[in-house]
């Protein structure tokens, strides 16, 4: 008796954690549309970047297609036709339509998109009212994955309205204008905060929330290292740039040099001169560039070249995660609503969350004992393992639900629209 209403209270629990989740990031990903245009809403830049629109739909095709389909005995699907648009990649779920033509997806109309995810909502609700016994913890957990994917979601949302925007001549800015930060004058010097390294375990331990990709938890050897204690910043950029940095081939990987030959890249991306003063364009629209601030939109090439330039490395993601698992998960998310990266405050190793992601020069391989799990969702990480690059920490585009020593995000090494910087590192 006793064993059975304990289990029946962390099954209640489960279920009314992702009740309060469910409804709070739904509603996140609506108040970060709000204001926008139905014109906003459509428009795709690159074939990495979709509309707001999709992502609004993809979202609710997610919890249609692996909670509501699966366990809402006869459940009708809002529209057949929404399964094959709004798949992403998950192959053993059905066709998909084509990734680079989702701004060409006129109709259905934002306002209907709205409404497919009021009744995703409506049901996804009535189903965590009255669960089936045998399967609530499954849907509590699944329900609980929906909303860390649509988590992710939200932040793409903001990076690819971004870049949208950015080939517009009027520069619009998707949050009104903020004063710059203050700050006095020159950033301190970096301070290198020294680690022995040795045998550390990294990686998730099962407790609390993580994607498959964070685990399983395992050691790993560390060389004794060095991390500083920021991350890189605008005027050590100016300074990359004013030194030649983008010009000399010998501080590039041969890989970067052509992609920085092909792209003719001078300058971190959404950069640009104007009367002598560098500025970039953000969400907040077109400001001078904060020197103090983190430097952000910047591609793994890039990171390295300056890592190569200013006599360091970039940190391996084991060093990173042993070194993050030492100071408190604090830090700008997109909660605090700037929507750009501030400059640091405060001694010892700041800035391991927020702000920016931090290439790492760790390629996205899977950790020992690794396996995906059964079925199509077994497709949401494992199959991406392979030629991309393992970004730490979080960045102020970021759910602050993201932020934890073990999370792993990868990115191609020539992307930059993220918002994507570095804090370097060296050997002992
Ligand atoms: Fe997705």
């Amino acid at each position: 008796m006793g064993g059975s209403t304990a289990n029946r209270k962390v099954v209640e629990r489960a279920i009314s954690g992702s009740g309060d989740l469910f409804a709070k990031t739904r509603a996140r990903t609506l108040a970060l549309v709000d204001g926008l245009s139905p014109e906003d809403l459509v428009v795709q830049s690159m074939e990495d970047a979709s509309p707001a629109k999709w992502h609004l739909a993809h979202t609710s095709w997610f919890f249609e297609q692996f909670v509501l389909g699966q366990y809402v005995p006869g459940y009708r699907f809002f529209d057949e036709r929404y399964l094959h648009l709004f798949n992403s990649y998950y192959v053993q779920a059905g066709t998909r339509f084509a990734r680079p033509r989702r701004g060409l997806v006129t109709r259905p109309s934002a306002s209907e998109v709205l409404d497919y995810r009021h009744a995703v909502d409506r049901a996804v609700s009535h189903l965590l009212a009255s669960p089936p016994k045998d399967a609530a913890v499954e849907i509590a957990r699944l329900v609980e994955l929906g909303c860390h994917h649509e988590m992710q979601h939200q932040e793409l949302l903001l990076t690819d309205l971004l870049h949208a925007f950015s080939f517009n001549p009027e520069m619009p800015a998707y949050r009104a204008p903020e004063p710059l930060a203050v700050t006095a004058g020159r950033e301190p010097e970096i301070t290198w905060q020294a680690f022995d390294g040795g045998l550390v375990e990294i990686g998730h331990d099962g407790k609390g929330f993580a994607f498959d990709n964070e685990g399983p938890r395992h050691k790993v050897w560390l060389e004794p290292f060095e991390l500083a204690d920021r991350l890189a910043t605008n005027r050590e950029w100016q300074d990359f740039i004013a030194d030649g940095g983008y010009e000399t081939q010998t501080l590039w990987l041969s890989d970067g040099w052509a992609v920085r030959e092909q792209e003719g890249w001078t300058t971190p991306l959404y950069w640009f001169e104007k009367d002598g003063v560098w500025w970039s364009f953000g969400l907040r629209g077109a400001q001078p560039v904060d020197p103090d601030a983190p430097v952000t939109h910047i591609s793994y090439y890039e990171a390295e070249a300056f890592a190569r330039w200013a006599g360091a490395r970039l940190p391996r993601e084991a060093e990173w995660e042993h070194a993050a698992s030492t100071v408190p998960v604090d830090g700008h998310f997109v909660e605090g609503g700037h929507f750009r990266p501030r400059p640091a405050t405060g001694p010892g190793l700041t800035q391991m969350y927020g702000d920016v992601w931090q290439w790492t020069q760790s390629a996205y391989s899977p950790y020992p004992g690794f396996v995906p799990p059964e079925g199509a969702i077994g497709e949401y990480n494992g199959k991406f393992m392979v030629n991309q690059w393992v970004l730490r920490g979080a960045s102020c585009a970021t759910s602050r639900a993201h932020a934890r020593a073990t999370y792993r995000n990868f990115f191609h090494p020539h992307q930059r629209w993220q918002f994507s910087g570095l804090r370097l590192a060296r050997d002992r």
